[in-house]
């Protein structure tokens, strides 16, 4: 297919943010605006189901989120481990399939046991690849794939001459899926936050204002119109993706 012509996106990236505003909003705590983030993720994966997204990276935890006071950390940890009880069995009927991306070995042995069993019993499923991000990072995902690649030619497994772009990046935690083709923020900040830094380098960037709990499917259309309107050149010039010649 080519993906300068494609109108749905076939990976959707995004950062949710906003939530510990939502709850201020409301004179809530934060956490409160964690729980009705996690409401909201249920809403965005079934309308990128019905609309046809093969893949959903959403950013849950980063690895920088650590730095947040201890007893926010230790709610989201318990809020993610809840998702995940009362999640799982649910997209696994919908044939999804749930990656955990991030540095896992952080994270409480239960916790870890959890994601394990989740990914096992969703990893042969053929529908929609959902991506949570929890303690990801983008420097993280590039330091961690030369790692193994240096790892590989200690033992011999690969030559140092065969290091090449595409080489690093089948060892990122994305590898085999494709890049994202549409990153979406709400909350009104326009920075990337160290996501996916290597994988968004020819990503359509959308930004709203929206906090991500009141975040709709109406407005992840919105998103992926604005996605449909722009020119993807990739470097080339708008002649030869119209295929009008100019030169
Ligand atoms: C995003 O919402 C969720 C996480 C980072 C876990 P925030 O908690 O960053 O909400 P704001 O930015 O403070 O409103
Ligand atoms: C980014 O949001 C991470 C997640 C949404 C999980 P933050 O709220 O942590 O980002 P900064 O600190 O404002 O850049
Ligand atoms: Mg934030």
């Amino acid at each position: 297919m080519d993906t300068s012509r494609r109108k749905v996106p076939r990976h959707i990236a995004i950062i949710m943010d906003g939530n510990g505003r939502w709850a201020k909003q409301r004179m809530q705590p934060r956490f409160m605006g964690h729980r009705a983030g996690v409401r909201a993720v249920e809403g965005i994966v079934k309308h990128c189901v019905a609309s046809g997204v093969e893949v959903l990276s959403l950013f849950a935890f980063s690895s920088e989120n650590w730095r947040r006071p201890g007893k926010e950390v230790s709610l989201l940890m318990e809020l993610f481990s809840h998702a995940l009880e009362n999640q799982v069995k649910r997209l696994h009927k919908n044939n999804i399939r749930l990656n955990i991306i991030g540095d896992t070995s952080r994270f409480s042995p239960s916790l870890q046991q959890q994601i394990t069993a989740a990914t096992s019993l969703t990893a042969a499923n053929s529908g929609l690849v959902l991506n949570i991000a929890a303690n990801y990072g983008g420097r993280w995902d590039i330091t961690q794939s030369v790692q193994q690649i240096v790892a590989k030619i200690q033992t011999g497994e690969l030559e140092a001459k065969q290091v090449d772009e595409s080489l690093i990046a089948d060892h990122l935690v994305t590898a085999a899926l494709p890049e994202p083709d549409l990153f979406i923020r709400t909350g009104g900040e326009q920075r990337i936050s160290n996501f996916l830094l290597w994988q968004l380098a020819y990503t359509e960037l959308y930004f709203t204002d929206k906090l991500w709990p009141e975040f709709t499917a109406q407005d992840l259309d919105n998103a992926i119109e604005s996605f449909a309107s722009r020119e993807r050149r990739f470097g080339r010039t708008s002649e030869q993706i119209t295929g009008s010649d100019d030169a």
